[in-house]
């Protein structure tokens, strides 16, 4: 039929019809700031994470300030731990006067309205790099590191964590940590699971920043096959069931199918996680002067929502909300 009858341009057509119909809008709220910090005094600029820091203990306290003015209200924290304080059982993660925890005391103090989210594995606290306790024949040993995960997620609520993130893929881990949390009176403290975690290429900068890629053999015997969607709906049931207050899906973009997948099979939050091989792509694309960068971060971040993620993690969060905020 010609000329149309139909014309979807008609909606188009100016600013405010465009405004009118939009049907998926990004907002500052939406966002999650993930934060790395060490002990030293000094702010390091990421070699392995072009325009990221790893922020001293008073310089994590100014970022955070910063992504909350911008609008962003949750922040998630990944501590660099020092070499001599790692060991195969991350023995460290129990210390209630670690890092992670004097930083939640600090940041709770300072920024009450804050949410604070904590990652709990033990990547950056083991001398082997792996998010579990790894036996003499390689194997990573499930029960075993879920008993110390336990303690991790203890001594950050105590520390004043809202919601504890176990990014770990170890099965079962879900329930026992609420089970430790409501045991101890922290029935108000949530739980974020990493639900659908693939073993991703895209993480490789994140292990720069924190030193934390596995010593010997890969993540594949608990993160994810990237090939698979319908282990995901699986993990998700597990999860449910076990008590997680919010899901994730990680990484986020090469993964929009799962996001979508995961926010049709369940009424929980549904959050994804623009990993640090996403964001620099989108930063070595900018700073090569081949794409516009707020752009494309803003369109990416819009995708990710538009599939179905009610939470995005992003390093670009803090720069976005100041721009949806303009
Ligand atoms: C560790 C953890 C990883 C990320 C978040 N938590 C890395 C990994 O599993 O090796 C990756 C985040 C990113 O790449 O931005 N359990």
């Amino acid at each position: 039929m010609f000329p149309p009858i139909h014309r979807p341009r008609r909606n188009r057509r100016s600013a405010a019809l465009r405004d009118l119909t939009r049907e998926t809008v990004l907002t500052a709220a939406d966002l999650v700031q993930p934060l790395f910090l060490h002990a030293d005094a000094e702010d390091t600029p990421l070699e392995s994470l072009p325009g990221q820091t790893r922020w001293s203990p008073d310089g994590l306290l100014g970022a955070a300030e910063r992504a909350l003015e911008a609008g962003v209200r949750a922040v998630v924290l990944f501590p660099k731990i020092a070499d001599e304080l790692k060991d195969s059982r991350g023995t460290e993660v129990a210390n209630e006067d670690g890092l992670i925890p004097r930083t939640l005391r600090a940041l709770k103090e300072r920024m009450p309205e804050l949410a604070l989210i904590t990652d709990v594995a033990l990547d950056p606290y083991s001398s082997d790099g792996h998010d579990g306790v790894v036996a003499e024949d390689g194997r990573i040993l499930n029960d075993e590191t879920v008993e110390i995960l336990c303690r991790q997620a203890l001594v950050q609520a105590r520390a004043g964590a809202d919601v504890i993130a176990p990014s770990d893929m170890m099965d079962g881990r879900v329930a026992a940590i609420r089970e430790a949390l409501d045991g101890e009176g922290f029935e108000e403290v949530a739980i974020l699971s990493y639900t659908a975690k693939y073993a991703s290429a895209f993480y490789g900068p994140f292990r720069g920043a924190l030193d934390s890629a596995p010593k010997a053999g890969d993540k594949k015997t608990y993160q994810m096959d990237p090939g698979n969607q319908r282990e995901a709906l699986r993990e998700l049931m597990l999860d449910e069931s076990e008590g997680a207050d919010m899901v994730m899906v990680k990484p986020a973009g090469p993964y929009l199918d799962v996001i979508a997948a995961v926010r049709e099979h369940t009424q929980l939050p549904v959050a994804a996680y623009q990993v640090s091989g996403e964001y620099l792509m989108i930063e070595a694309a900018a700073r090569s002067g081949w794409l516009d960068r707020e752009a494309v971060a803003l369109e990416s971040l819009l995708g990710i929502k538009r599939a179905g993620a009610d939470v995005i993690l992003t390093y670009h969060a803090t720069e976005v909300a100041g721009l949806l905020g303009r």
